[in-house]
């Protein structure tokens, strides 16, 4: 048997409990992680509430279709099925089961072709559902959708969060010169993570009123909080406005317009290609180990204070990414 955090209905944090169920046995070509630590974020409480609507079309329209949610998971393998050659049992892995979820769970079936690679000693499990979480979304949007290089003039709104909090920092990585917009109690934090000016949105709105630093060739809102339109004043001509949140304009204005030269982007991470998502998951994983990138955590939180996790998320103003350890590292399962 094995412990899940597993709902049944949509609503608030309390739906989720945690319950036990059958350890899952891997099939040919799968390996079982003992889960050691999962992010709890913005899909899952989206994924939890059943809010915006369109969520249910991913999670089940009138009542979730998979009881456990979770898609960033890293731990040990401990057993793998048939024909299985990637890895073996005790590898240290981490990745992503994406719209399966299940790692919510201490133990969670992954193919082995799958978004999963290898570890690295030197990165926490903590740190390596923290890069699922937050960069393996930011660096898709400023390399393949900003296409920032060395010199850009980057914004990053919601700089705090999983993804901004990513994002400044390899935007810092790739060259750019990085202005920061986050809330009052996570302006230290932004500028150490390298901002070259770090702005405080309660006191000064620089997409509204322009920014020191502007004109942007960037501007990623990493909280879906601004709109093109607006945004378009601070943009450099060919400048790009990259948004993680989906909105009828947006969607619109991708496909329709380059008003200015300026245009919008918007990426569904999620639904990359495990070829995609595989070298992201070690390059990132081999900057966390070298030092040259350290994902920000809110808070780890043990599984059977999984609610308490969702509420942090749906304050919408954590630090970093929220972890839950379902089997703490150095508990035998
Ligand atoms: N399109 C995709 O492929 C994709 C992939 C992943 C995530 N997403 C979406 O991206 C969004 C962000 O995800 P996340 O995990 O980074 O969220 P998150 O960690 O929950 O973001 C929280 C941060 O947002 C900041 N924030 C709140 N209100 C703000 C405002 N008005 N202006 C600027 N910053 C504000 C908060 O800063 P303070 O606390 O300092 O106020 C807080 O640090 C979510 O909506 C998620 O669904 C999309």
């Amino acid at each position: 048997m094995m412990r899940i955090a597993a709902y049944h209905r949509y609503g608030a944090p309390e739906v989720v409990g945690v319950e036990e169920c059958e350890r899952p046995e891997p099939g040919p070509g799968e390996v079982r992680v003992r889960v050691h630590a999962a992010s709890v974020g913005a899909a899952d409480a989206a994924g939890r509430s059943g809010s915006p609507w369109f969520a249910r079309l991913a999670f089940g329209l009138r009542r979730p279709r998979n009881a456990v949610l979770g898609s960033d998971f890293a731990g040990v393998v401990d057993a793998v099925g048939a024909g299985v050659t990637r890895f073996a049992v005790g590898d240290r892995v981490f990745g992503a089961t994406g719209a399966d979820g299940g790692a919510h769970a201490e133990a969670v079936v992954v193919r082995e072709d799958g978004a999963v690679v290898p570890l690295p000693d030197g990165v926490s499990v903590e740190a390596a559902v923290a890069i699922c979480d937050g960069a393996m979304t930011a660096l898709p949007f400023l390399r393949d959708g900003g296409r920032v290089g060395a010199g850009s003039r980057v914004l990053v709104n919601g700089a705090s969060g999983a993804v901004g909090a990513a994002a400044v920092q390899l935007a810092v990585r790739l060259g750019a010169e990085v202005t920061a917009v986050c809330g009052p109690a996570h302006v230290e934090l932004v500028a150490g993570l390298g901002a070259t000016r770090v702005i405080d949105y309660t006191h000064e709105d620089p997409i509204r009123h322009g920014a020191p630093g502007a004109p942007f060739d960037v501007v990623f809102d990493a909280v879906g909080k601004s709109t093109f339109r607006r945004a378009r004043a601070v943009l450099a001509p060919g400048g790009r406005y990259l948004t993680t949140v989906p909105s009828w304009a947006i969607m619109a204005q991708q496909l329709t317009s380059r008003i200015g030269r300026r245009r919008a982007v918007i990426m569904f991470t999620g639904l990359r290609s495990v070829e995609a998502k595989r070298p992201d998951l070690e390059e990132l994983a081999a900057l966390a180990a070298s030092g040259a990138f350290a994902p920000v955590i809110e808070r780890v939180v043990p599984l059977d204070a999984i609610a308490e996790a969702h509420r942090l998320v749906d304050t919408g103003h954590k630090a970093g990414t929220v972890v839950v350890t379902p089997v703490p590292e150095y508990q035998e399962a």
